[in-house]
């Protein structure tokens, strides 16, 4: 008689592998893009690379930017994501990478990358809306070339404050100021979502420097989208779950505070701000009320 396995002991053989991958994948939190997010505009510019959809790119050329989306609504939170920047002659381009939700008192955090010519720096945008109203805009220069290799571009997210990170290293600090009657994020899931597309009547220099078609097609690369202590809250029921429950999906609303490291924020402020609405006062002749109470 020959030595055979009981169908159980197949059954177990087949499934402890997936398993571990499964409890891999989940304990880091890492996702696959094909399975998180789908594709919202111009699925033949968009590409899945890698057998699991690891990666993925977006492509703008003469016919069309490209989008995706996340499925998921999220509530609070760790959200990162790598991206590797277009490299070469970027021009015109912009690539947003941002978190919103729906409606017309919308919230929203965004990361707009402005293309520049090669060898010239990109800049990154940073805007915040609440309640539907924006007009928040800060612009950094970058300390590294976010071209040559990919670089976690984060947001830490809770009741207090949001935090706007890239490689760890916070830029921005939004925090709630509904004490001063600044409205804040935390009733709103958001969805995350990224855009490639024609900016070149503003993006780069004011809108001085068009693209050129010529170095088309232009490519942004993303992968690693992590979303950890957090909730996906993508049902009513579910938003009133991660504010008010005691269950194991409780978001610690109250007192979860992402923290971030003054030094390195005041570092970046210093060294690479290039331009602050708070201190624009053509726009704002009276500055808005959370930007003397930063913290
Ligand atoms: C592009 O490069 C120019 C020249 O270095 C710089 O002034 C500008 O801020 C850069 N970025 C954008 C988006 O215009």
């Amino acid at each position: 008689m020959g030595h055979h396995y009981s169908d159980d002991t197949l059954k177990l053989l087949l499934v402890l592998p997936l398993l571990f991958c499964f409890l891999v994948r989940s304990s880091n939190a890492v996702s696959s893009l094909r399975s998180d997010f789908v594709v919202s505009w111009s699925p033949n510019n968009v590409r899945f690379l890698g057998s699991h959809g690891d990666a993925l790119q977006l492509v703008l050329d003469q016919n069309t930017g490209a989008g995706f989306m996340s499925k998921d609504r999220f509530l609070f939170g760790n959200i990162d994501m790598q991206i590797k920047l277009i490299p070469g002659d970027s021009a015109g381009t912009v690539t947003a990478y941002y978190l919103s939700s729906q409606g017309n008192k919308h919230d929203e955090l965004d990361f707009e990358f402005l293309g520049n010519s090669s060898g010239e720096p990109y800049v990154v945008q940073t805007n915040v809306f609440s309640a539907g109203v924006g007009g928040r805009e800060q612009r950094i220069n970058l300390w590294f070339d976010p071209t040559k290799d990919f670089h976690s571009y984060s947001v830490r997210w809770s009741a207090k404050r949001v935090v706007f990170l890239i490689d760890g290293v916070p830029i921005r600090v939004f925090s709630n100021n509904e004490a001063v009657g600044v409205p804040y994020l935390r009733s709103q899931p958001m969805q995350v979502y990224s855009s490639i597309w024609n900016g070149d009547s503003w993006a780069t220099r004011g809108g001085l420097v068009k693209i050129d078609w010529s170095q088309a097609p232009f490519i942004a690369t993303y992968r690693n989208f992590r979303f950890t202590n957090g909730c996906r809250a993508s049902t009513p029921a579910a938003v009133s779950n991660c504010l008010h429950s005691s269950s194991a999906n409780k978001l610690d609303a109250a007192s979860w505070d992402p923290g971030f490291d003054k030094n390195k924020l005041s570092w970046v402020k210093r060294s690479f701000m290039i331009y602050d609405y708070c201190t624009d006062v053509a726009r704002y002749p009276t500055a808005p009320a959370e930007c003397s109470r930063e913290f």
